[in-house]
């Protein structure tokens, strides 16, 4: 039988934090030793150039990313694992879907519209064609599922509407991705606004948490977390910090949230958020070790990075040679 494939990336910008962590990397984890899939995770480091970056802080921070993949467990002997500015398939296959992208569709997209109004100085044509990009990600290697968190899901349903466009224009080309979205812990919420997701390029420090942050700065930061007036530990929609502080003890003990709330049920407030913290710092603790150890061998990285770009070509090749041919460009 022949293997699903799942697909999925995350952008070198900021810090890999929990929160890509519990909604993306944890699921990433799952499905390396299952037969019936391949898994291709990129480090999207196209998608950042969408917001200025300094080169060598950007060089420095996406073979970063990629070690902290490594470091979090995935394995480059299981899951295809590159970068995607190594492929050149994937600017290619976005002109393609480019010159079948409505400009209205494309500006409706939110995360465009909040990026827009954020910083209205660089409102750039990548900003827009950023779903178009990853539509070519995804729709590059017959991709079947793509574990994300729920704020990729608006990003997911364009790429399967390209898909369905393209195949009707021409005939069957791209397989259809579904989105898979972790019941818990797929919108982790920032420490400090627990109504506002927690993001990689939140100023406040408080208010995230990255993958490579010491035991006492956890502790601090949970310390720290916002909750509310009352003292009860109760899952709603009423209780936002409680809730997310319930969701990620749930997502670290690999426990349901039924489970989390009776583990918790009693405890103070401040015993709440140590409890919650040293879980994650447990969960956190082996990753950074290893990452020193990946960040100390450049060598070793970039040989696991030309590895995965080989077997990422190979696939990504095929596809485009197929959609250029579909869409009537003479072949040599
Ligand atoms: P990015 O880099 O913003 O986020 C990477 C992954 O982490 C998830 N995530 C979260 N999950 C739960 N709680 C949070 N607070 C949280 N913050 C982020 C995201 O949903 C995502 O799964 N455009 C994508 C990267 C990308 C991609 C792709 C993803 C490029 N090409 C192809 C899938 C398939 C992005 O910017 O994710």
């Amino acid at each position: 039988m022949e293997k699903k494939i799942i697909y999925s990336g995350i952008q070198p910008t900021g810090l890999v934090t929990l929160g890509n962590y519990i909604g993306a990397l944890q699921n990433w984890l799952k499905f390396q030793d299952d037969e019936n899939y391949q898994c291709i995770y990129s480090i999207a480091d196209l998608h950042s150039l969408t917001v200025r970056q300094v080169p060598a802080e950007f060089r420095n921070r996406a073979l970063s990313f990629f070690a902290q993949y490594l470091a979090c467990g995935l394995d480059p002997q299981k899951n295809i694992m590159y970068f995607q500015s190594h492929v050149h398939e994937h600017a290619e296959l976005t002109w393609i879907l480019n010159c079948i992208t409505y400009i209205g569709e494309a500006s409706r997209m939110t995360q465009f519209k909040e990026k827009s109004q954020k910083h209205p100085d660089n409102i750039n044509m990548g900003l827009m064609d950023y779903p178009v990009l990853m539509a070519a990600d995804i729709l590059l290697y017959n991709t079947a599922l793509v574990p994300v968190g729920v704020d990729q899901k608006q990003h997911l349903e364009i790429a399967r509407d390209l898909a369905i466009r393209f195949n009707n224009a021409y005939s069957p080309t791209f397989t259809v991705p579904e989105p898979l979205i972790s019941k818990v812990g797929a919108k982790i919420m920032s420490l400090q606004n627990p109504t506002a997701k927690m993001s990689k390029s939140d100023t406040n420090a408080n208010a995230t948490v990255s993958i490579l942050d010491s035991e006492d700065d956890i502790m601090r930061k949970f310390k720290k977390a916002v909750t509310d007036s009352d003292n009860e530990i109760r899952f709603g929609e009423d209780k936002p910090g409680v809730s997310n502080l319930i969701t990620i003890y749930a997502s670290c003990k690999s426990i349901s949230i039924d489970d989390a709330v009776k583990e918790l049920q009693g405890l103070s407030y401040a015993s709440l958020k140590e409890a919650v913290g040293a879980s994650v710092a447990e969960l956190l603790a082996p990753i950074k070790s290893r990452y020193n150890d990946f960040m100390n061998d450049k060598e070793q990285l970039l040989a696991i990075a030309k590895n995965g770009q080989e077997q990422a070509s190979y696939i990504a090749r095929k596809t485009l040679r197929k959609v250029y041919k579909k869409v009537g460009l003479v072949q040599l």
